[in-house]
């Protein structure tokens, strides 16, 4: 994979990192701004990264690269990961895809009438853990419950207060709680569920936007709470509840870092099947192999997956009268 970074942020300090541990992705070019400039040639030296561009239609001429990692603040997922496919790249987007669901429907029409690699980087769906409490599953009986607490106090919420509007809490760049954090858990509770019958989203919203919000997903026979938080904090953890025993995940639902099954009556169990111990390994692993094999099948798979995400955040958002972008 010959790969575009778009973005010279937080989560791409994170993915350098990680990405030294999968030589099959070459580091062809990045993409920061101009008045980021010497950061971004900093970032370029350290990782030795082909080239850097601070202009995004050069990078796309001139780049040698497949692929393009959209790795910029989510108001920009939607142009930037668009004109990547028209460029007849292939498409790896961070989380969350787009800011509504028409953004990411025009995206998978795209890249599917083009044969293109779209997809998500969204990690719990790529953890061994994950897969470990989909196999578990049966094992709780009758599924009832399912709660995923995702509370991290953003030191950007001492700014917010003082009206320091920062990316994380402004709507016009696609911020808040369910966009941000809340995100991990619905992807957490669909992969599981699949599309649940009815949504409600009950945020607390400050100047405009959700600082923290409960959103319930409504199965005909499993209720769903995800609670995201970005104004408090509390004990991260998520439980599925069955009628024969529980799972408890301590920590986020992005990182499932452990899993740990309680039957009734019986000893409890802890898994840990995650492959690396870096969060994002797993998923790029995915990535790279989904790219180099052209697995257009698991692309859609991903892809309906991401649609259903896609479906409750509209939903939840337009019900609660947020307006991103
Ligand atoms: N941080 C995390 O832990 C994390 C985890 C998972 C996913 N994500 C997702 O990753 C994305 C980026 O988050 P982040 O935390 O890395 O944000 P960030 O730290 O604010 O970084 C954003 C980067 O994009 C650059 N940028 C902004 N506008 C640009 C443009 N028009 N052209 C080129 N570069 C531009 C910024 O440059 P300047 O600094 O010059 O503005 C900065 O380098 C978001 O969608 C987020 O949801 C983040």
């Amino acid at each position: 994979m010959k790969l575009g970074i778009l973005g010279a942020g937080m989560i791409v300090g994170d993915f350098l990192t990680m990405v030294k541990d999968i030589p099959e992705i070459e580091l062809k070019a990045i993409l920061g701004t101009k008045r980021s400039e010497e950061k971004l040639l900093k970032i370029q030296a350290e990782n030795q990264i082909d080239k850097a561009f601070t202009d995004y239609d050069e990078l796309l001429e001139k780049a040698d690269v497949d692929t393009i990692y959209v790795a910029l603040p989510n108001h920009l997922h939607f142009d930037y990961a668009k004109k990547a496919l028209e460029h007849g790249k292939h498409v790896i987007c961070e989380k969350p895809f787009t800011l509504n669901l028409a953004q990411f429907m025009e995206l998978k029409e795209l890249a599917l009438a083009n044969n293109l690699v779209l997809v998500e980087a969204i990690t719990n769906q790529y953890l061994g853990n994950y897969q470990t409490i989909k196999k578990l599953l049966p094992e709780l009986g009758e599924l009832k419950i399912i709660e995923c607490n995702y509370s991290q106090y953003s030191s950007r919420y001492n700014a917010f207060k003082e009206g320091t509007i920062l990316p994380a809490f402004n709507p016009k760049m696609g911020g808040g709680a369910l966009m941000d954090i809340n995100i991990y858990n619905i992807h957490f509770v669909v992969g599981l569920l699949g599309k649940p019958k009815d949504v409600y989203y009950l945020p607390n919203i400050e100047k405009d936007i959700d600082t923290s919000g409960i959103l319930v997903l409504d199965y005909p026979t499993v209720k769903a709470v995800c609670i995201g938080a970005k104004d408090s904090t509390s004990e991260i953890r998520s439980t599925i509840q069955g009628n024969k025993g529980s799972i408890l995940i301590d920590g986020s639902s992005s990182t499932i870092a452990e899993v740990n099954k309680q039957l009734n009556g019986e000893e409890d169990v802890i898994y840990q099947d995650n492959a690396h111990t870096n969060r994002m390994h797993e998923e790029f692993r995915a990535f790279y192999n989904m790219v180099a094999s052209h697995d257009m099948t698991l692309v859609k798979e991903q892809l309906e997956h991401s649609q259903l995400v896609m479906e409750i955040v509209d939903q939840a958002l337009t019900s609660s009268g947020i307006v991103l972008g």
